[in-house]
C-alpha cells in the first residue's frame, strides 16, 4: 500500500526524505501522479481539491498537514475514515512566536508609531508595563496553551477561554458561553486560536468587540470565517478596536480591492502564522501511518461530531 502526499504549500521532497527515514521503504506517491487509486491507504494532505479524497477506495486514514481541519470536514463526500490533525513542535513554536510578536507590537504601540511616522508626527506615548497588560486567548488547545505560556513568561497578564476550564500556570481560565463576558471585559489584546466550527464561526463580531474595553486590539490567527470583517472595520473606525493583526481571511488570497489591505490600523500577513516542519513533524506522521495500517486509533484524532 502507498501514502499519497497532496499539498501545494508544503515542501514535498523534505517530507519524503523525513518520512522515509522514519519508515524505510515507504511507498510515497505525490499527487496527482499516484498510480492506481486502490493502492493508496493513507493520505497526507493540505487543502485537497473538493471530492478528491473520495476517489481512493482503500483509504484508511487522512492525515492533515495543518492543525485546522475545518476545510476537510466541509468537503462533500469526505470518506468516513479517521482524520488526524497536525500536532508538531515547530508548528506550535512558530505560532507562539507570531502571537508574541504581534502582541508586543500592539503592546509597545509600534502600530501607533508606524502611523505617526507616515505623518512625520513625533507622538510621544509610553506603554504600560507588560504586567499591567491583559491578553486573552480564545482557544486553549495545543497552540493556544503554548502561546499563553509564552506570553505569561514575558510578564503579560494572560487569560484563556475554552469549552472546558483549564489549569495552566500563570493563565486565568474562563470557560463556555457563561465565561465569555467576563473574559472579554478584561481583555485588552484578544488573540483568536479557536478551531472553526458551527459554534465559533463569526465569533469575532460587533457584539464581541463591544464587550472588550475600548481601544482593545485583535490578533486573528485561526480562520478567516471567525471574523465578521465589516464589523471589524466599523469597530476600528469608531475606535472601539484600536488595531488588528490578521493572518487569515474569508477569501484567501485576500482580493487586491479588499478594504482591509489599506486600513491604517490593520497589519496583514498571508496565512503564515505557523507551519509544520518535516524535521519535527515526520515522527508523529509516521506513527500515524503505522497506527492506520494496524487499525489502531490515531494520535490527535479529530472528533468529527465536535468539529475539531
Ligand atoms: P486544538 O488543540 O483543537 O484547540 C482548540 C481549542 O479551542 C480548545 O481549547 C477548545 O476547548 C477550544 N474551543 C473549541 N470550540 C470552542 C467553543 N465553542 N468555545 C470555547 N472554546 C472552544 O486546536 P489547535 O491545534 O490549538 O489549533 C487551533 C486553530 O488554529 C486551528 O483549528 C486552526 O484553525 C488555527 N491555525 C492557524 C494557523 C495559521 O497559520 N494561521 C496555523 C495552525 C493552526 P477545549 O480545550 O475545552 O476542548
Ligand atoms: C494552518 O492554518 C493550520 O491549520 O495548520
Amino acid at each position: 500500500m502507498a501514502l499519497m502526499f497532496l499539498s501545494a504549500d508544503d515542501p514535498v521532497e523534505a517530507w519524503r526524505e523525513a518520512l522515509l527515514a522514519e519508515i524505510p521503504g515507504l511507498d510515497f506517491r505525490i499527487w496527482p501522479e499516484v498510480g492506481d487509486p486502490a493502492e493508496i491507504d493513507v493520505a497526507l494532505v493540505w487543502q485537497p481539491p473538493p471530492g478528491e479524497l473520495a476517489r481512493y477506495p482503500s483509504l484508511r486514514a487522512i492525515l492533515s498537514l495543518g492543525a485546522g481541519i475545518d476545510g476537510l470536514l466541509a468537503q462533500a463526500g469526505l470518506p468516513d475514515v479517521p482524520i488526524a490533525r497536525m500536532v508538531d513542535p515547530s508548528l506550535t513554536r512558530t505560532m507562539s512566536e507570531y502571537v508574541l510578536l504581534a502582541t508586543l507590537r500592539h503592546h509597545r504601540q509600534f502600530d501607533h508609531f508606524e502611523r505617526a511616522q507616515r505623518a512625520a508626527r513625533w507622538s510621544f506615548a509610553l506603554p504600560p508595563q507588560a504586567a499591567e497588560r491583559q491578553v486573552g486567548i480564545m482557544g486553549l488547545g495545543v497552540l493556544g496553551s503554548a502561546a499563553a505560556a509564552s506570553l505569561a513568561a514575558h510578564g503579560f497578564r494572560v487569560a484563556g477561554w475554552s469549552r472546558e476550564a483549564k489549569r495552566l500556570a500563570g493563565v486565568e481560565s474562563f470557560a463556555g458561553p457563561d465565561g465569555l463576558d467576563a473574559f472579554l471585559a478584561r481583555t485588552e489584546i484578544l488573540v483568536c486560536l479557536l478551531p472553526l466550527t458551527s459554534h465559533t464561526c463569526g465569533i469575532l463580531s460587533a457584539a464581541t468587540f463591544a464587550r472588550l474595553p475600548r481601544g482593545a486590539c485583535l490578533i486573528n490567527v485561526a480562520r478567516g470565517a471567525h471574523l465578521v470583517e465589516t464589523d471589524l472595520i466599523a469597530a476600528l473606525d469608531s475606535g472601539q478596536v484600536e488595531g488588528a493583526t490578521l493572518d487569515v481571511f474569508r477569501a484567501e488570497p485576500l482580493p487586491p480591492d479588499h478594504p482591509l489591505w489599506h486600513h491604517p490600523k490593520v497589519l496583514i500577513t498571508p496565512h503564515v502564522a505557523s507551519y509544520a516542519s518535516p524535521l519535527t513533524g515526520a515522527e508523529g506522521v509516521a506513527e500515524n501511518i503505522r497506527r492506520a495500517r494496524a487499525g489502531r486509533p490515531l494520535l490527535h484524532q479529530v472528533d468529527r461530531g465536535r468539529g475539531y
